[in-house]
């Protein structure tokens, strides 16, 4: 049966009274969102963040790891200077963390939808873009929550040698590139 079937009363499913059919989709449309919010992070497409590492990306360090407190932001590029790139330290796990609590990670910032620049607002712990609004959340392998966008944000590999926080490998296509390495 279409929703068609439905909105126009055949008789078989009907409406509540005084309900139109413009908030009917809207309800579909906050269930939906719902739903999807609902769904364990593994019900998503995982980018294997040990395979990055060692296949012709540079190793480069970002900053001490005692020096990386939670709510830093440390901004830096990789894998070139064309590639600008935000290291967090959450105030939670997240996927492909590394450190204290697995709570340090990185990504470009460059919107996968049309490369706007996005930045970290800590009070929503999103990484924000601002010119179609697309939200990512850095917990969650920079999975979109809402917006335009149609892939995660890249994900920067780290490691820690020597107490330094390096960054290793890219997971996801960086914006407006056909390889990350050029
Ligand atoms: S460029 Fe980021 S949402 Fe459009």
């Amino acid at each position: 049966m279409t929703g068609r079937d439905d909105d126009e009363g055949h008789g078989q499913q009907r409406r509540p009274s005084g309900v139109d059919r413009r908030t009917v989709l809207q309800w579909g449309g906050i269930a939906g969102l719902a739903s999807t919010a609902a769904l364990p992070a593994t019900s998503f497409a995982q980018r294997p963040m040990p395979e990055m590492a060692g296949k012709g990306y540079p190793v480069i360090e970002v900053a001490p790891l005692a020096e990386i407190a939670v709510g830093s932001e440390i901004a830096f590029h990789y894998p070139d200077d064309d590639s600008p790139a935000l290291l967090l330290r959450l105030d939670r796990p997240a996927e492909g963390g590394i450190g204290p609590g697995e709570s340090i990670v990185a990504y470009s910032v460059l919107c996968t939808h049309k490369g706007c620049p996005v930045t970290f607002k800590k009070s929503h712990n999103m990484l924000l873009c601002g010119c179609h609004w697309s939200s990512f959340d850095p917990a969650k392998a920079g999975r979109m929550v809402i917006g335009q966008a149609s892939e995660p944000l890249p994900q920067i590999a780290l490691d820690v040698s020597g107490g330094v926080v390096r960054a290793v490998g890219v997971a996801g296509l960086i914006y407006g590139r056909h390889t990350n390495i050029r």
